[in-house]
């Protein structure tokens, strides 16, 4: 049966939740699901902007159906051609054969590699920076933004109602829960982590190119955002644009530690756990913790882009970092992490290696700073390295 949320008098969201998918991209885990947005716009001409991922299908197709109530669907804009968005391009043709794609040159490549259609040209259009599209009431107005998250993404404005249709931008993961607006449900207490962890995981690499973006949308008048993932901003847009300026610039949010340790026997973790205790000791709120052997390296790139300082703590393993951490170490090198403070606490019972290890790595990172002595434990912390623990901590917090 449909199940259709209306955003505007005209605008109405036909997209559909998934609760079941177990990792997104194959990757990353989504405790509270993913909703896969669509958006129909009901002008003089019918205009679909983007579609959905297969495993939503059924849903989508109802509601499309029912909006349109037996009117004919004109257009359909395809924002950006990742297959969560566009899986179901075939079956929409066929349902719909005298629709027209309104595109970039690039998606139209893309949509080529991913089918096999026979899709006549004329029933393209393919638009360049800046075109519009007139549907009536409306005028839809494009505007590249690669890398955002691939390169073929552009973002729709609606210069009528002054609304941004996003693509992967200002998404979360999480689904919707009934309501479909930001400011109907406690969004910073429930969504921003989820939100924070989509953006690092997804788009966190391309902190340049979403910067791009931010410059282009600051020249627009945006009421309303609507996004290919999570709620719809209509209220406060400036939290939600805020987060993301400080994320592409690669700005801590706040000024604390993170401490993610890989910890075998215990022992990395009992240094790590007590130099917590003296960062608190010190007045340090809101340090977080994490074993890297527990927690998917996504929620801990995605502190590493909220917090100023990051300590990494790890045993050696095979005469290298513990596999956890250096797996952890990887992401974030992928996710272009950086403008961080950064100290090393490393352990061996018969040669510590992982510090240096560790070091390669960070000391690659852009405006980073390694900072403190480097602890280095033999199998555990004696009693002489409590107190070098201490310094640690004070080393540290010297540099708030
Ligand atoms: Fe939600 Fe880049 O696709």
């Amino acid at each position: 049966m449909y199940n259709v949320k209306n955003i505007t008098n005209d605008l109405y969201w036909v997209g559909a939740n998934d609760r079941r998918l177990a990792l997104f991209e194959g990757v990353y885990d989504i405790p509270t699901g993913v909703s896969y947005n669509s958006y129909l716009l009901m002008d003089e001409k019918t205009v679909l902007l983007d579609t959905v991922d297969k495993a939503v299908a059924h849903q989508f197709f109802e509601n499309i159906e029912h909006v349109l109530n037996g009117k004919k669907l004109d257009y359909l804009i395809i924002n950006h051609m990742e297959p969560d968005h566009c899986a179901e391009l075939q079956n929409l043709i066929n349902k719909y054969p005298e629709i027209k794609i309104v595109c970039n040159a690039k998606i139209q490549t893309m949509i080529n590699q991913f089918f096999d259609l026979s899709f006549p040209q004329e029933q393209y259009i393919i638009v360049k920076e800046g075109d519009t599209l007139q549907t009536g009431k409306h005028t839809l107005q494009f505007a590249l933004a690669p890398m955002v998250h691939w390169p073929e993404v552009m973002v729709t404005y609606d210069t009528t109602d002054k609304i941004l249709f996003s693509a992967d931008a200002f998404g979360s993961f999480g689904a919707i829960d009934g309501n479909i607006f930001a400011d109907e449900v406690d969004f910073d207490h429930r969504y921003m982590d989820e939100a924070r962890r989509y953006y690092t995981n997804i788009v966190g690499k391309y902190g340049p190119q979403v910067q791009m973006l931010l410059k282009k949308a600051a020249n627009m008048d945006i009421q309303m955002i609507c996004p290919l993932h999570g709620y719809v901003w209509r209220k406060n847009l400036n939290i939600f644009i805020d987060k993301y300026q400080k994320w592409s610039t690669y700005e801590p949010e706040i000024k604390s530690v993170l401490i993610p340790y890989a910890s075998v026997y215990g022992n990395t973790q009992n240094a790590a756990e007590i130099l917590a205790g003296e960062l608190a000791n010190l007045g340090v709120k809101d340090i977080k913790m994490y074993d890297t052997s527990v927690t998917h390296p996504s929620y801990i790139v995605s502190d590493a882009f909220k917090y100023s300082h990051i300590v990494f703590a790890s045993t050696t393993y095979n005469m290298g970092i513990f596999v956890s951490m250096e797996n952890l170490l990887h992401d974030m090198n992928a996710h272009n992490i950086q403008n961080r403070k950064i100290a090393i606490i490393e352990n061996g019972s018969w040669a510590a290696a992982s510090g240096n290890l560790m070091t390669e790595i960070v000391s690659k990172w852009k405006n980073t700073e390694i900072i403190g002595n480097r602890l280095t434990l033999k199998s555990s912390l004696k009693t002489d390295q409590r107190e070098d623990l201490k310094n640690l901590a004070k080393e540290i917090a010297a540099t708030f």
